[in-house]
């Protein structure tokens, strides 16, 4: 029996518990939460990304301050915006969606954003946070990765866990989760790449296999051991619609649990950007 673990339930049943949160807090006259949400350009992807999260801020009661900016804005015009921000009373999470158009750094405006109001738990003062084990802002993907592993009941501890794909925002920050102290954490952790020599044999020694390469169905059932928990990151646009890392009809049988696309981890994501929101919130109310 394979487990299909459902994050878009999951990231429901978050999402109402914030819901629920936020409008408990705000009974006795506390001002709501305040997401400024900024997209620099017209980058097709980001405007749906940003009107759902925008989406996702106002059905849970978090307000959501939309900066829209051309294309042609300065490093220095954003950096202004995000001072601003940063010094906002009303403001507790600032959005940067990337990627920037050219002609922006993306590493200074990143930099720039107050470490407190910053949801995406991109600045390397969080970045730092987590490898030191210390509190602060996890980025959204992989706080959601662990989340459905807390909720379905999935502990790591002792575990062998493989990593596949080492990018800032997803595989290096799991790997840092997954051997952080805890329950969901404790694993012997792998992080694998392009450059790891036998992917197939790493990917078979796992207890759990994580799968966040962007690589349209390249992980196979046989790389896979029977019994192993499946969760794949991996969102490809391909002809046939979306699909994950992992081979999902081969891999299937071999997991006892899995993850789909979509479905699967994606949900989690806004579902994370919205707490992450909700906690730097409570921290400043
Ligand atoms: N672009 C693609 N994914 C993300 C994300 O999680 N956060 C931001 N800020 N930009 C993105």
């Amino acid at each position: 029996m394979t487990t299909i673990i459902d994050g878009k339930a999951t990231a429901q049943a978050v999402r109402a518990e914030l819901k629920e949160e936020i409008a408990a807090r705000c009974k006795d006259g506390l001002r709501a939460p305040g997401l400024a949400v900024i997209l620099v350009g017209e980058d097709p992807a980001s405007q749906v990304y940003v009107r759902n999260k925008e989406r996702a801020c106002q059905d849970t009661g978090i307000l959501s301050l939309p900066y829209r900016l051309p294309a042609d804005t300065s490093q220095e015009a954003l950096l202004a915006l995000i001072a601003e921000l940063n010094a906002r009373p009303d403001v507790d999470g600032i959005l940067l969606q990337l990627p920037l158009p050219a002609g922006l750094d993306a590493s200074r405006c990143l930099l720039a954003i107050d470490p407190a109001k910053d949801v995406d738990g991109f600045h390397p003062e969080n970045v730092g946070r987590l490898s030191l084990g210390l509190p602060g802002m996890v980025s959204c993907t992989p706080a959601g990765v662990i989340e459905l592993l807390r909720r379905y009941n999935l502990p790591t501890r002792g575990k062998k866990a493989v990593v596949v794909g080492r990018s800032d925002i997803v595989g290096k920050p799991l790997a840092l989760l997954l051997a952080r102290s805890g329950e969901f954490g404790d694993a012997t952790v792998t992080l694998c790449h392009s450059r790891t020599a036998n992917l197939a044999e790493e990917c078979r020694s796992a207890d759990f296999l994580f799968l966040a390469v962007g690589r349209p169905r390249m992980v196979t059932g046989d790389m896979v051991k029977k019994g192993a928990v499946v969760i794949d990151v991996g969102i490809n646009r391909t002809d046939s619609g979306l699909c994950g890392d992992a081979d999902y009809d081969s891999v299937f049988p071999q997991a006892s649990a899995i993850t789909p696309v979509p479905g699967g981890v994606g949900p989690m994501t806004i579902a994370m950007l919205l707490k992450n929101t909700v906690d730097a919130w409570k921290a400043r109310t």
